[in-house]
């Protein structure tokens, strides 16, 4: 899909992506939650950050990547069976450009599309700002466990308006 910009498009992510998808996942995990959570939770959490799990995850929900001048500045991964977004992830440095904005938007109007009216995620702390810009209200904090360690996270819903075409 094309954007606004012609340089900034979104994609479906394949098998070839997942690398930079791995990589990206793995910096924000170290620059960006790092700022807000135990060092002893960031060790566990970047060791699952792997090509292979990546592709793995391929198989049961939906991994969108978005380019800029065609390289890869961040991904998201959704299931609109679940009517969940599981993650947006951009990288360190190409954040604050609106390309988070840009994926949500994208996701948003995926579910609209497929009928479902409801969107729930599990906000890290550090992005409940970020959800909130677009319409998600806190319901309420929740641990995701890891090996030894857990992480804090904050469960957001919103709900989905359908703007129905009025007959004329
Ligand atoms: C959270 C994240 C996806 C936001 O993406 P981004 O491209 O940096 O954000 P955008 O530039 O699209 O910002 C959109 C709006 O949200 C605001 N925003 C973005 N991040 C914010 C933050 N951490 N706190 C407060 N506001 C924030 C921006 O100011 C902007 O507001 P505006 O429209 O009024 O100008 C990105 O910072 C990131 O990848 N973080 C690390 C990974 C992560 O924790 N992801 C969430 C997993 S659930």
């Amino acid at each position: 899909m094309k954007t606004a910009d012609k340089n900034i498009s979104i994609k479906k992510a394949v098998s070839k992506d997942a690398p930079k998808i791995a990589a990206i996942h793995k910096n924000c995990v170290l620059k960006t939650n790092a700022q807000f959570y135990p060092k002893d939770v960031i060790k566990e959490w970047i060791k699952p950050i792997t090509v292979k799990n990546t592709k793995e995850q391929f198989k049961n929900s939906q991994w969108f990547v978005i380019q800029a001048r065609s390289k890869i500045v961040g991904f998201c991964q959704f299931s609109i069976k679940e009517k969940a977004l599981y993650q947006i992830n951009i990288s360190p440095k190409h954040q604050s450009k609106k390309y988070g904005k840009l994926l949500y938007d994208f996701i948003e109007k995926l579910f609209l599309e497929n009928n479902i009216n409801k969107i729930y995620l599990n906000s890290t702390l550090n992005a409940v700002d970020f959800y909130k810009k677009s319409g998600f209200k806190k319901v309420r904090k929740i641990k995701f466990k890891l090996d030894k360690t857990s992480v804090e996270m904050i469960k957001m819903k919103k709900d989905l308006i359908r703007i129905k075409k009025s007959k004329v």
